[in-house]
């Protein structure tokens, strides 16, 4: 019975041991997987624009391979956390529907402009550096199949953060005009990259029960410390400014003291009214529309193959 299914759970999660597809999970557990892990698969597929961008545009043919290499890992990504999320219940096609509908969220960071070739540096240094902070913890989530997946995802996000160092580095070391253009990049990045973590713990509705399921590890805002505290060291070697006049570290508190982010930026982006938004969502759409034909004909292929087994 219920109470008994209940008991087996609770027993699984004290042991900080994993839940599977086919264990009973109560149903606000599923929910909040499926809500956390569709969210996540969806932000690495949107999140595949923002450098898509820049693929024909790359400075030699090096670059070029390596950042196609990199949006592919970011397809891949997406495709690993569609299917834990379809282990709990959700269809593809749903999410697709809700992806393109506009009624899906993805992580904000992905509706900002990339004008320039240190953008693709920046994203690589902060916003892969944010999503390696964030997603570690997560290989440990309750969730066997998203714990699984994001061993993969981290070991890939790391190559993904390197390179966009060395890309910063790369200009750091170059004329004047690329000095510039990579302080310029890391200006616009860096208060996007620290609303990546959402929002302040006071303000994280979800954030007690992810915790409580040991979904998530940490809060949002002792992730954003942390990444604070990755990123400080690392600006140094780079020779860039983290544009915060306010930040260093309190020694009483034992934490990062940092200017007040801008929280209603966050959630104007959240709800939709980011710089890129509408231009992402429609960009996908018409990439689902214009790939109709493929789907069919895998479908029919498949039909195909299946009647000539069957005889
Ligand atoms: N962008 C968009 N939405 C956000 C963001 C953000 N940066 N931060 C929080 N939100 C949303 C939450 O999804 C939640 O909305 P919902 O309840 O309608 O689903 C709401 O704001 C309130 O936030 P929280 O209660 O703090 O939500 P949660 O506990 O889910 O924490 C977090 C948010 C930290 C993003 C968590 O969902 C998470 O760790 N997700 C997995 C990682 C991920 O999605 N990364 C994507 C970017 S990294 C990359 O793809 C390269």
């Amino acid at each position: 019975d219920e109470a008994a299914e209940q008991a087996a759970f609770d027993a699984i999660i004290e042991a900080d041991s994993r839940i599977e597809p086919r264990d009973w999970m109560p149903a606000a557990y599923r929910k909040t997987l499926i809500r956390q892990i569709s969210q996540h698969a969806h932000s690495e597929i949107i999140g595949m624009q923002p450098e898509g961008n820049w693929i024909s545009r790359a400075p030699s043919l090096k670059r070029k391979a390596i950042l196609m290499a990199k949006v592919q890992d970011e397809a891949g990504h997406g495709l690993y956390l569609y299917s834990a999320a379809q282990t709990l219940g959700i269809t593809r096609d749903e999410m697709t529907e809700q992806l393109i509908e506009g009624r899906a969220k993805y992580s904000s960071i992905f509706n900002y402009p990339t004008p320039t070739w240190a953008d693709m540096g920046a994203i690589g240094w902060l916003v892969d550096g944010a999503a390696i902070c964030n997603q570690v913890p997560l290989c440990r989530a309750s969730y066997g199949p998203y714990g699984r997946a994001m061993v993969r995802i981290c070991k890939e996000e790391s190559f993904h953060q390197r390179q966009g160092f060395e890309i910063l580095l790369t200009l750091m070391q170059g004329s004047a005009a690329q000095r510039e253009m990579a302080q310029d990049a890391v200006d616009r990045w860096y208060w996007p990259s620290l609303m990546m973590f959402g929002p302040p713990d006071e303000a994280s509705p979800n954030s007690a029960q992810s915790m409580a399921w040991n979904i998530k590890r940490f809060s949002n805002d002792d992730l954003r410390q942390r990444f604070i505290g990755m990123l400080v060291p690392q600006a140094e070697v780079l020779g860039v400014t983290l544009p915060d006049p306010e930040l260093r570290w309190d020694e009483e508190a034992q934490r990062w003291h940092t200017s007040e982010i801008d929280w209603t930026e966050l959630q104007e982006v959240i709800a939709g009214r980011g710089a890129m938004n509408a231009e992402r969502t429609r960009n996908r759409r018409t990439a689902h529309e214009d790939g109709a034909w493929v789907r069919e004909a895998a479908a029919e292929y498949a039909r195909k193959q299946q009647l000539r087994e069957t005889g």
